[in-house]
């Protein structure tokens, strides 16, 4: 039984594999309806467990449209309409949802309560985001970047402005595919320090923009305020040079791409001309999401790598 709860946890080998499955699966897709299954429905009569306690749209439909093209079913939980919302421990939602599902995906605010889920349950559990980390949303960035011809070993990615969870799955990314991550953040708004180290070099951070953006292949933010955190003025304010605007971008290689996990707000993190620019890739690499999920199931059952 294998849990997809970072990165790491795959491995490079198993990142390469869910690539290479999710490239073969979107293609041998070509031109069918959306709902409907895989010729070989891999996943048939299997039913995922998704478990919100934040909100969601991109990773919540993914998840329920992947399982349905699996051949199985997924089941997508309000954290705030099941019993967790009344105090039920996670534990003890762990050990019933693995009575009635074959996998389990939790998006929760600490990490230590996907740990506790990964505990007690006795099926596979995914991250769907925490705060600390959004593993499946790079898998998806991944493809979207390989999709554009760009090989992942020896690219220069730049990220701009919070060093959040987003953040810390690409340097993840950074250290297991081989390429460089220069982040540029605000002082106090920095990622983890033990992310950055466990990246062995291949992660840096800057305070200037300029310097993170050259000759970059990549151009990645995400929004200044994430889920859970108050709307701070003083927060916005120390972010403001690292809006991403064309200025920025032409710092970058002139075939570099521009990333955003979404939901954006343009005229912050990113201007409208940049976000819906021709460098732009938000569009196949939120659809990426789903192709994504599908071969991250398909390696936790151990279908795939
Ligand atoms: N990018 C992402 O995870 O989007 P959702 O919050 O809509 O799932
Ligand atoms: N950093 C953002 C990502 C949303 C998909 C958040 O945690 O809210």
């Amino acid at each position: 039984m294998r849990h997809f709860l970072d990165l790491a946890s795959a491995g490079a080998d198993g990142i390469a594999a869910i690539l290479n499955d999710a490239l073969d699966a979107k293609a041998a897709r070509k031109g069918w309806p959306k709902g409907r299954a895989d010729a070989d429905a891999s996943l048939a009569g299997h039913t995922l467990a998704c478990v919100f306690e934040k909100s969601s749209t991109r990773t919540r439909v993914s998840f329920d449209m992947a399982m349905r093209q699996l051949g199985g079913s997924a089941l997508v939980l309000d954290a705030g309409t099941t019993q967790l919302g009344r105090g039920e421990t996670v534990a003890d939602t762990a050990r019933v949802l693995s009575g009635y599902c074959d996998a389990i995906m939790v998006r929760t605010d600490d990490p230590a309560k996907l740990d506790e889920m990964t505990r007690y349950a006795s099926v596979p559990v995914i991250n769907g985001l925490t705060d600390h980390s959004h593993p499946c949303q790079i898998v998806a960035d991944l493809l979207t970047v390989i999709e554009a011809g760009k090989a992942l070993p020896g690219l220069k990615w730049a990220w701009l402005g919070d060093g959040n969870n987003v953040l810390h799955s690409i340097v993840e990314a950074g250290a297991l595919m081989g390429f460089d991550v220069v982040a540029a953040c605000p002082e106090g708004y920095d990622p983890a320090p033990a992310v950055i180290e466990a990246a062995g070099g291949r992660a840096t951070i800057t305070r200037d923009p300029v310097a993170a953006v050259r000759d970059a292949d990549v151009i990645v933010t995400d929004t200044w305020i994430s889920m859970g955190q108050a709307h701070a003025e003083q927060k916005l304010a120390a972010m403001a040079p690292y809006q991403v605007d064309d200025a920025l971008m032409a710092h970058a290689k002139p075939d570099a791409v521009f990333l955003h996990c979404l939901p954006a707000h343009r005229g912050e993190e990113v201007t409208p001309e940049v976000i819906d620019g021709p460098q732009s890739l938000i569009w196949p690499e939120a659809e990426n999401r789903l192709h994504a999920q599908k071969a991250i199931l398909r390696w936790c059952f151990g279908l795939v790598g």
